[in-house]
């Protein structure tokens, strides 16, 4: 009895390592670490990666407050279906792994991935995007979660009625001008409605 206890009050307390301190995400971190040099990673490799670092990187996400950023689309954000099938690293994006989630108001619209300037994202829309890194030398790191809002129709007209959100992985809202380091690059893709859409290989349905 006595051991059990213990052994339960040793885990609780590696656990509250792990949600306060460097020390616990350094670890698993290495753990979750690969040999394959990155040049030779398969989406299928990153998977394995993610499906390692997922509990902990949801989790981080959700650490402290969120102030501008609805926690709800943090805390949520995991039950949203997902419009990429494995992670993959276009090379924006900090050159990161990238998963993306649609929420129920966005997801038919997002995933018909339209390129023609006709896509029409509904107001109420939300999408997550979390992100991770593998170096050349196989060390896993824990990336930003980013969020894109469809907002009514002329609340924010410099941005096509999109904001934009950044949580950085220890939870912290990212304190960003947004205009610049987000909606600029996304005007790029003026053509796709604002969006970079996953790379063709792991969009769903496709
Ligand atoms: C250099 C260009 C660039 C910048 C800067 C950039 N993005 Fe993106 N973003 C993209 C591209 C390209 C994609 C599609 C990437 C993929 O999934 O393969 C994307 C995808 C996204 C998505 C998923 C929806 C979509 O477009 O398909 C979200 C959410 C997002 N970005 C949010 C942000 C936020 C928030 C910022 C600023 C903190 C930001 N982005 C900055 C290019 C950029």
């Amino acid at each position: 009895m006595t051991t059990r206890f213990l052994r339960a009050a040793a885990i609780a307390g590696t656990a509250a390592l792990v949600a306060l301190g460097v020390a616990g995400v350094e670890r698993a971190h290495a753990a979750c670490g690969v040999d394959t040099p990155r040049a030779d990673m398969t989406y299928e490799d990153a998977q394995d990666v993610w499906e390692c670092l997922k509990d902990d990187l949801y989790a981080g996400y959700n650490k402290g407050p969120k102030r501008w950023i609805p926690a709800a689309f943090v805390k949520d954000y995991r039950d949203w279906r997902m419009a990429s099938t494995l992670p993959a690293d276009p090379g924006v994006h900090s050159g990161r792994y990238l998963l993306t989630y649609v929420n129920d108001a966005g997801y038919d619209a997002y995933t018909e991935f339209k390129d023609d300037g006709t896509a029409a994202i509904p107001a109420g829309a939300v999408i997550a995007k979390e992100s991770f890194s593998i170096s050349d030398a196989g060390e896993v790191s824990k990336g930003p979660l980013f969020f894109m809002q469809k907002v009514e129709a002329g609340t924010s007209p410099k941005t096509d009625d999109w904001y934009y959100m950044m949580v950085n992985p220890n939870g912290a809202p990212a304190a960003v001008n947004v205009y610049t380091a987000c909606n600029e690059c996304h005007m790029a893709f003026a053509h796709q409605g604002g969006l970079g859409y996953p790379v063709p290989e792991v969009r769903v349905g496709q």
